[in-house]
């Protein structure tokens, strides 16, 4: 399964486009099966259908965790770093973290939840978190992880939408030098719930909590009345295993379902290759268990392979700008893994908080989540990586389940800012606006995969309609990634970023639309239109064009009562970084608005606007550019 060097990725590469099936049942057999698959793939990209070993059974927590009982019982397999860098911090091992997550599946079984139940969970990152992943998924329960930012508003709707009957959550929170409340968000989600009869609450930061009898249990009492044994349940490779909630160019976020099999394979062949996992080696992984990064790269990718893997609760700047390079000597971290932004934020922080730091443990480094630009890439490289660590800028997406294009660590010849080459099992195809293909090398276009590989999305939960026209309608036969792309000289990736209508928010996906419905929601608010804008550390900002009712009193009050608005329906990150008041928007004579337009002047070009004949009103633009100088 492990790439050694580049001829082996070019064989490899070539394998599983030639001879796909075989590429991967060799790979899926490497795992422990509870019935072995003799079918490899069955799909249509025209009615959209992909089954990959359909008639096999497994368990993915029986691979990632049971399976190294027998191996490596009593190395760690989580090192929980908690917010307060004083605070001890806390090891599992395979044999430890197996037997809690045994004894919260028999939890959830004592409270009723069965085989295809759905649980939503919302917690902030400590390792009852991953463990309430795992015991889901060794009973067959879906999970829904609700990242620990979103609303009251964004949990109900989540979990409506998937009829969760159980949620699991903690008393509070803390990030930084904030205690944050998490069940009375849950509280206050569940008024519009009615789907949920169970709520487990894990204590985390003593603040009072309103408990309700009959609904609400305490994870600590739970727990410790239940048995460390439970078999894993044989779960079909097409059960779904997990619900992850993204933004797309509608409001309404969709839910992204993974199945079992394919997914446990793929995460495990492409974190074993990318990162060049080696036993023994600490792998920290800086994203929230809530996104799809902390799934595939902090629970999953990881344990599969035996590895040990970093879980962090704090956030990066505190209590310094130093916090992660802090981490990386206290756990001799060997490979790290995060995203441009944050990159972006410490660089801003200056070379001090480097000063006396030892990364000599750093063996491999990776990005994740947006286009990372070169002066960070440089930064990245020099000041963390001494020059002597490659970079892997990972491309993939939630609907990927795992990393499609990336170099593949020490062995794929880096350019910074470049994704480079597709991993094995990846076909990328650009296309121009009417799908035709753009063959050849030096060219630009939108980026589609022309064949599936073991984790792709399988569907939008309750809604395959749905999955069919987003992904796969656009260009029909093709799954469109929604990336504009480049393909250089060499013929290496370069993704230049979204050519929808949604946004990438310091990593974070946030859909224009999505944050507008928030916006009207404001009282004496008609309508408004959102773009994103450069921005120096989020990669992307947001830009709210917005007409009221009448003239406000107070900009900089409505202003930030927009904001508050916005937060409390979908959380504090979709806050607009920029609100204009404006009389008018622009739009064509079919009503449409011309976002074209609203992007050059919150980009502050004014001079190339372009085309606006179309427009049925044109001085709506002079009075918006008048407005935004
Ligand atoms: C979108 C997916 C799965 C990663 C976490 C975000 C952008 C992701 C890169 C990269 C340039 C990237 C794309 C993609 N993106 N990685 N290495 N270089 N852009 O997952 O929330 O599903 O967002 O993030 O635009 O479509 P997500």
């Amino acid at each position: 399964m492990r790439i050694k060097n580049l001829q082996e990725y070019h064989e490899a590469y070539s394998l599983s486009v030639e001879k796909p099936e075989q590429f991967w049942a060799d790979i899926a057999n490497e795992f422990d099966w509870i019935k072995p698959f003799t079918k490899v793939l069955d799909w249509s990209f025209d009615d959209y259908s992909v089954k990959w070993f359909e008639d096999g059974q497994m368990n993915i927590t029986a691979n990632a965790l049971d399976r190294h009982l027998k191996t490596i019982p009593d190395q760690a397999a989580m090192v929980y770093e908690p917010n307060e860098p004083g605070d001890e911090a806390i090891t599992l091992t395979y044999r430890q973290l197996h037997a809690r997550v045994c004894k919260f599946s028999n939890v959830l079984k004592a409270q009723g939840v069965t085989k295809g139940d759905r649980v939503c969970i919302y917690m902030p990152m400590i390792p009852e978190l991953a463990i309430a992943v795992l015991a889901c998924a060794r009973i067959g329960a879906i999970h829904s992880v609700v990242f620990g930012g979103f609303s009251a508003q964004s949990i109900s709707d989540r979990i409506n939408d998937s009829q969760c009957k159980l949620v699991i959550t903690t008393d509070g929170a803390v990030r930084g030098n904030k205690t944050i409340p998490m069940k009375e968000t849950v509280d206050d989600a569940l008024v519009s719930c009615p789907c949920v009869e169970t709520v487990i609450v894990k204590t985390r930061t003593q603040t009072p909590v309103s408990m309700v009898k009959g609904r609400d249990l305490w994870w600590e009492e739970e727990e410790m009345q239940a048995s460390d044994v439970c078999t894993p349940e044989a779960m079909n490779a097409e059960d779904p295993l997990f619900i992850l909630y993204t933004s797309g160019s509608t409001g309404k976020p969709k839910g992204v379902v993974h199945t079992c099999g394919g997914y446990m394979v793929y995460t495990a062949y492409t974190f074993a290759n990318v990162f060049q996992y080696n036993p023994g080696d600490v792998f920290f992984c800086t994203a929230d268990i809530g996104w799809i990064t902390g799934h595939s790269y902090l629970v999953y990718g990881p344990l599969l392979n035996g590895a040990i893997s970093v879980l962090f609760e704090g956030i990066p700047t505190y209590p310094d700008a130093g916090r992660f390079w802090d981490i990386i000597k206290r756990h001799q971290v060997n490979i790290f893994y995060t995203a441009p932004t944050a990159i972006r934020s410490l660089m801003g922080f200056g070379d001090e908080f480097l000063v006396g730091k030892d990364l000599s443990s750093l063996r491999v480094l990776g990005s994740v989540g947006e286009p990372i630009n070169v002066e960070a890439w440089q930064w990245y490289d020099e000041k963390i990586g001494k020059g002597n660590c490659p970079i892997v800028d990972t491309w993939w997406q939630t609907e990927t389940g795992g990393l499609m294009i990336s170099p593949i660590a020490g062995i794929t010849p880096l350019k910074p800012a470049f994704a480079t080459l597709p991993l094995p099992g990846v076909q990328p195809i650009l296309v121009d606006e009417n799908g035709k293909e753009i063959e050849g090398n030096g060219v630009n276009g939108n980026l589609c995969i022309k064949y599936p590989w073991p984790s792709i999305i399988r569907t939008t939960y309750g809604d395959h309609e749905r999955c069919k026209t987003t992904y796969f309608s656009t260009y029909p036969g093709l799954y469109f990634t929604g990336d504009g792309c480049m393909r250089d000289e060499d013929g290496y990736y370069r993704i230049t970023g979204r050519v929808d209508d949604v946004m990438n928010i310091s990593g974070h996906r946030i859909g224009t639309a999505e944050v507008e419905n928030a916006i009207n929601m404001h009282t004496g608010v008609i309508e408004s239109a959102v773009v994103g804008f450069p921005h120096d550390v989020k990669g992307q900002g947001i830009y709210a064009y917005v007409i009221c009712e009448h003239p406000t009193i107070n900009d900089e009050l409505t202003r930030k009562d927009i904001l508050a608005t916005v937060a409390r329906v979908i959380g504090p990150i979709a806050k607009p970084d920029k609100i204009q008041f404006v009389t008018g928007l622009p739009k064509t004579r079919s009503g449409k608005i011309m976002r074209r337009i609203l992007r050059k002047v919150a980009e502050g070009e004014f001079g190339s606007l372009g085309d606006t004949s179309t427009l049925l009103d044109p001085s709506v633009v002079d009075s918006i550019i008048k407005g935004a100088l």
